[in-house]
């Protein structure tokens, strides 16, 4: 209660509770980046870091909520399928609330940084030989059967939290510029922060704070190896079909069956959004671009930049166009990623002599 009013519960009128479990969360960043904004060619660029939030990914903002749901329902069991992000978050917070908290990992497939979270916050982990999907199908079963609280992003309550994204970037762009950005564009997995996106825009409308053409266009990104919903925008459908196959270095949009689609979808089709596949390459020169802005994000994160590139080049994203990019997580979320893009330390000797040399002074 130290933080009640304080960022994500800034927005309790838009929220189930007036104060949550809370470390606290949100109040991201929402940082400019000059030379990037040159290089991909739009009027302006802004870079909503949500990699800055307690455990270092936005799922805070939802668990915030969805905790102190599971609290006040006095559940004994808190648990989520993860590629990662989810876990860290539900173990600090389930921590926090003292409640028992049980994680379902793809085996071999979540970063270190997030399983390091998971464990040192007291979460049960089980690595699941099967992808996140298949985690998830474990979870909702054990959910139904009353063993466990689901605390992915099915639960409506997670969702409630992560519209003040929204909320935040709205606020602090008309604070800056005067006017709403044209389109956001985010990294998709289970489309929740989407759907959660396109909720609180209806919410603003129908509360008369923003005017339907104001709505930004609500842009998906994933990557090409795990890009159902991308694959539904483009052909018109209405329901998104399930990919079983699934492999990406963005480990944590690695999902082939995106559960929050059928929310989500109307999102992007109603805002003037569209949704787009980028490949691994992309994704690590815009996880470079970010860092070389002093911006560390983790790879899933800088799909959302590599996609704004793609549809700039591609003529979908207009040069008088202003935007707002969603890094998700954070760069030490992911430490090999970052080692792979960034390049290994040189072993050199332990003398001012070896380094001198090693460096090439005269
Ligand atoms: N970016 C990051 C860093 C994520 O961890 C996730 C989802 C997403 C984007 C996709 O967000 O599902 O709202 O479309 N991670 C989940 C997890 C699946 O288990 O941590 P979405």
């Amino acid at each position: 209660d130290d933080f009640a009013g304080e960022g994500v519960w800034r927005y309790a009128a838009a929220l189930p509770f007036e104060e949550g479990v809370s470390l606290p969360e949100g109040h991201t960043p929402l940082h400019e980046v000059p030379r990037l904004k040159e290089d991909v060619g739009v009027n302006r660029l802004r870079v909503k870091h949500e990699g800055m939030n307690p455990t270092g990914s936005f799922k805070d903002r939802g668990m915030t909520v969805g905790v102190r749901v599971a609290a006040e329902l006095g559940v004994d069991r808190l648990a989520c399928a993860s590629t990662g992000n989810t876990s860290a978050a539900l173990a600090a917070y389930g921590a926090r609330a003292g409640m028992e908290t049980l994680v379902l990992l793809p085996a071999g497939k979540v970063a270190a940084g997030k399983v390091a979270q998971a464990s040192l916050h007291d979460a049960r982990i089980l690595e699941v030989d099967g992808n996140f999907d298949t985690c998830l199908d474990i979870v909702q079963d054990l959910a139904n059967r009353g063993e466990v609280y689901l605390l992915n992003s099915l639960n409506p309550f997670r969702l409630e939290g992560q519209k003040t994204i929204g909320f935040e970037i709205l606020e602090e762009f008309r604070d800056d510029y005067g006017r709403f950005p044209d389109r956001i564009v985010l990294p998709v997995g289970n489309a929740g922060n989407t759907s959660a996106l396109f909720k609180a825009f209806r919410e603003l409308v129908a509360a008369g704070a923003m005017q339907p053409e104001e709505v930004p266009a609500l842009t998906g990104v994933q990557a090409a190896g795990a890009a159902p919903m991308v694959e539904a925008v483009e052909n018109g459908a209405d329901e998104v079909r399930r990919w079983e196959e699934v492999e990406t270095r963005a480990t944590a949009i690695r999902i082939g069956n995106p559960v929050n689609a059928p929310k989500a979808l109307p999102g992007i089709r109603e805002t003037g959004g569209t949704a787009v596949a980028v490949d691994d390459e992309a994704i690590t020169e815009a996880q470079r671009d970010l860092a070389r802005e002093g911006v560390g994000v983790e790879p899933a994160s800088a799909a959302s930049v590599a996609g704004l590139r793609k549809l700039r080049e591609q003529g979908v994203v207009d040069a008088d166009e202003d935007v707002v990019c969603l890094t998700t997580g954070h760069l030490l979320k992911d430490p090999d990623a970052a080692y792979e893009a960034g390049g290994d330390p040189e072993p050199v000797g332990g003398s001012t002599e070896a380094v001198r040399e090693h460096i090439g002074a005269e």
